[in-house]
């Protein structure tokens, strides 16, 4: 998708956490760990829960809200609403159908990406696909996560690492050339799902007494195993994606990674020698949001100035699947 004459460019971000702060020394009250470990072993200082009657739709919605404005667009020329989420309001209708009409977006196509904590990376490929095709002018992306309910708040080796949130983009089909989103990559390898997944509650293992009393409708997780993986991928995709699109790694301005551990990201510097300057981070503050946590941290670094016209921008990303994806965008 290099050098076209049109080119699909970001025009704004969005973003929203919840208001209730839950630090580590919260969490301390609720499972046996410490501030000390958490940060330790994470980076994460705190997190944000919603509140019971704030669903994944509402905090999309708000993330949503934000990037449209931030964009200058007239909501009725949105034409596709993507959201990212592996924690949706219901099975169906899907999330983007109720943010189509909680923000009233008369003219669209809306349906959801389900790639875990890949979600934001892999909308963003979709959205840029179906613009460049001719068939969509502009689109809402939206990675939204509400991972607190299905959090095991008996098991301290999961529930200490999400949060809650969401992150919005509006992507427009424009005459640049040589600008905007230069391509982007997805991979999967679902060999393994036990090593990330939520077992119950889909038609394998419907919503049952025993499958509840058997905790089947929390986040399980072999956290070795993942971060080892997700090590390689993240290395692998963000390699990836600087080879098919001729770009050398010293191009790069500002990556935005996945926000899971601090180690995972400073192992991902080291392997691809990009000092941590040039990385935003915002795990401490918000824990992992999954599909979020990519859209969260671009918006963050947007409205923080870190973001210039001409930057090269790397967004990569890994979750459960496992699926992991990376972009390359050149800021307008
Ligand atoms: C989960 C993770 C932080 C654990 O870190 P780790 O250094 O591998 O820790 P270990 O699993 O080896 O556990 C070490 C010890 O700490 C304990 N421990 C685990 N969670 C703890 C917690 N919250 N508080 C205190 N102790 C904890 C373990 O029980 C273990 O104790 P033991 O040695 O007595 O058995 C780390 O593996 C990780 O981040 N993995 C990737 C997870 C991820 O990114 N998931 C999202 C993917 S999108």
């Amino acid at each position: 998708m290099s050098s076209q004459k049109q080119s699909v460019i970001i025009l704004g971000t969005g973003s929203y956490v919840p208001d209730n702060i839950v630090t580590n020394d919260d969490m301390a009250k609720m499972v046996e760990t410490s501030d000390e470990w958490i940060r330790t072993r994470t980076g994460i200082r705190e997190r944000r829960f919603a509140a019971d009657d704030e669903a994944t739709s509402d905090m999309a919605c708000k993330a949503g809200q934000r990037a449209i404005e931030a964009s200058g667009v007239d909501r009725s020329d949105i034409d596709l609403i993507i959201v990212a989420t592996m924690t949706p309001d219901m099975p169906f209708p899907s999330t983007a159908c109720l943010v189509q009409s909680k923000l009233q977006l008369p003219n669209v196509c809306a349906f959801d990406v389900q790639a875990a904590c890949s979600g934001f990376v892999y909308a963003l490929g979709i959205a840029s696909s179906m613009l460049q095709s001719g068939n969509f002018n502009k689109a809402l992306i939206i990675g939204a996560e509400k991972t607190s309910p299905i959090l095991d708040f008996k098991d301290r080796t999961t529930c200490v690492l999400f949060g809650d949130g969401a992150g919005a983009a509006v992507l427009s089909r424009e005459e640049i050339e040589g600008a905007g989103i230069l391509g982007t990559i997805g991979g999967a390898d679902g060999s393994d799902p036990s090593v990330l997944q939520q077992p119950g509650g889909g038609s394998a293992i419907p919503a049952s007494v025993e499958s509840i009393q058997a905790r089947q409708h929390f986040l399980k997780m072999n956290g070795k195993e993942i971060f080892k993986q997700a090590v390689r991928v993240m290395g692998q995709a963000s390699a990836d994606i600087l080879e098919k699109l001729g770009y050398e790694t010293s191009a790069i301005d500002l990556v935005v990674p996945h926000q899971a551990n601090m180690r995972i990201i400073e192992s991902l510097a080291k392997r691809m020698e990009i000092p941590m300057e040039k990385f935003h981070n915002n795990l401490d503050r918000y824990g992992n949001t999954s599909a979020a946590s990519v859209g969260i941290a671009l918006d963050e670094a947007y409205r923080a100035g870190r973001i210039q016209s001409g930057d090269v921008i790397l967004l990569v990303a890994f979750g459960a699947g496992l699926t992991w994806a990376s972009s390359l965008i050149k800021w307008q």
